[in-house]
């Protein structure tokens, strides 16, 4: 928890929080746990992606649209590789704040608090921006139900005709060294859709409706606790803030706060699982946060970086599966495979991409399966991450590095990504 030095100021704000209306419904939240426990069978696939911190200078239609497209412009593609429906989940409207590593900042001998997201503090390099501030826990909010309701209106205003692959942005397939590969797949695509269109006689977005689901890390017990609420006719409590928080990686001790917060709520959750994380502590975990086993309750969102995969993900899914228990897989290739060139932290496609095929290797090996995927991705063509068919380098990234935490793919890089792993499904 941050320190804030006004506490009357952090109640007060907590409390006008816990009397606003909420974000989601419990309807929604039920639904998504439905989906997710068949994406735990096979019969379903998850996409999630967005920022690794979402900003309020950034809760902007270009940016909140950008987003949208990309995620889903790849289910798409994703639906045709793997030939099942595709659960699509943003990283947005409330990914606001962050775990760090270091708790201070050290710059030209002058060192201030991290920045620990916008929920908190601001990233600006100064005494006052880095002090915690309870207004922006309301401010996280108000940006987090704008956001929200521009993503509800744009789907329900026929967005979703970005199906069609004549929307997509494919410049970059001509560099790619699979481009024949890539134009095949999309042809393809084009012509189920055509097909289906012919078909049914109606445009595609007509066909089902699309839905996005939202998630963040619930790492802020203040903003997520105001906003857990009872609801008619249901058991339980509600996170009432988004369909799906997560637990992230260094707050998933069985001892602490956040797992003992986790375990009342209703809302299906996510669970980060590192290279520390011990098979039997694992298990500890699993029965902590799902006691009666119900399906679609927990996924399992492994990042351990692509030379540490194998050493770990098989002995997690050996001792899962002997104890009988229901999770949902998810592997996360983003968050093990961070490295640093010059001044920048950056991801590098290949290493990520390896990571994520591993990840379908290992489990199709135990017999288990891997649900979905995790992407720290942006809608625009930002230079975060190296790799990918135009071959961005090191010395590319001072270009367009706009990300203030982890990088992100960007908008080729995410429907590459897409595409690769469709091949895959496929195979
Ligand atoms: C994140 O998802 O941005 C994050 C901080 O991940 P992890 O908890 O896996 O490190
Ligand atoms: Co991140």
């Amino acid at each position: 928890m941050p320190n804030y030095p006004d506490e009357v100021a952090l109640s007060n704000a907590v409390n006008h929080l816990s009397h606003l209306p909420p974000l989601v419904t419990s309807w929604e939240i039920e639904a998504l746990k439905g989906e997710l426990a068949e994406a735990a069978e096979g019969r379903r696939f998850v996409l999630q992606g967005g920022d690794c911190s979402e900003n309020f200078d950034e809760c902007q239609s270009s940016t909140i649209a950008g987003k949208l497209k990309i995620l889903l412009q790849m289910s798409v593609v994703l639906i045709h590789g793997s030939r099942r429906p595709v659960t699509r989940v943003g990283r947005f409207a409330g990914q606001y704040a962050k775990p760090r590593s270091k708790d201070e900042e050290t710059k030209d001998g002058v060192t201030l608090p991290s920045y620990r997201g916008d929920l908190v503090n601001r990233a600006e390099f100064t005494p006052e921006s880095r002090i915690p501030n309870p207004d922006l826990l309301l401010r996280g909010y108000y940006n987090a139900a704008l956001t929200l309701n521009f993503i509800r209106s744009l789907i329900d205003g026929g967005f979703a005709d970005l199906h069609h692959p004549e929307y997509w942005e494919l410049d970059f397939v001509k560099h790619a060294s699979k481009s024949a590969e890539y134009e095949s797949l999309v042809a393809d695509i084009t012509s189920s859709v055509n097909f289906l269109e012919n078909v049914s006689g109606k445009p595609i977005s007509d066909f089902s409706r699309v839905e996005f689901y939202t998630s963040h890390e619930g790492l802020h017990l203040l903003y997520e606790q105001a906003q857990t609420r009872q609801v008619p006719r249901r058991e339980g409590w509600y996170n009432l803030s988004t369909h799906f928080p997560w637990i992230g990686d260094r707050t998933r001790n069985l001892k602490e706060a956040h797992i003992e917060y986790f375990r009342g709520i209703q809302n299906p959750i996510g669970v980060k699982v590192g290279p520390t994380m011990e098979p039997d502590e694992l298990i500890a975990l699993i029965d902590a946060l799902n006691p009666k086993d119900e399906p679609g309750r927990l996924m399992l969102i492994h990042r351990f970086g692509d030379q540490k995969i194998t050493d770990h993900l098989p002995n997690l899914i050996g001792k899962v599966m002997s104890a009988k228990k229901s999770v949902t897989w998810c592997c996360d290739p983003m968050h093990g495979n961070t490295e640093t060139a010059g001044n920048y932290k950056t991801r590098n496609f290949t290493k990520i991409l390896s990571e994520l095929e591993q990840a379908f290797d290992v489990h199709q090996k135990a017999g288990s399966v891997l649900g979905g995927v995790h992407f720290e991705l942006t809608g625009e063509n930002v230079t975060e991450c190296t790799g990918g068919a135009r071959g961005l380098n090191a010395e590319d990234l001072a270009r367009d590095y706009r990300t203030q935490v982890d990088p992100r793919l960007n908008y080729e890089q995410a429907l590459e990504m897409a595409l690769l792993i469709a091949q895959r499904m496929k195979a």
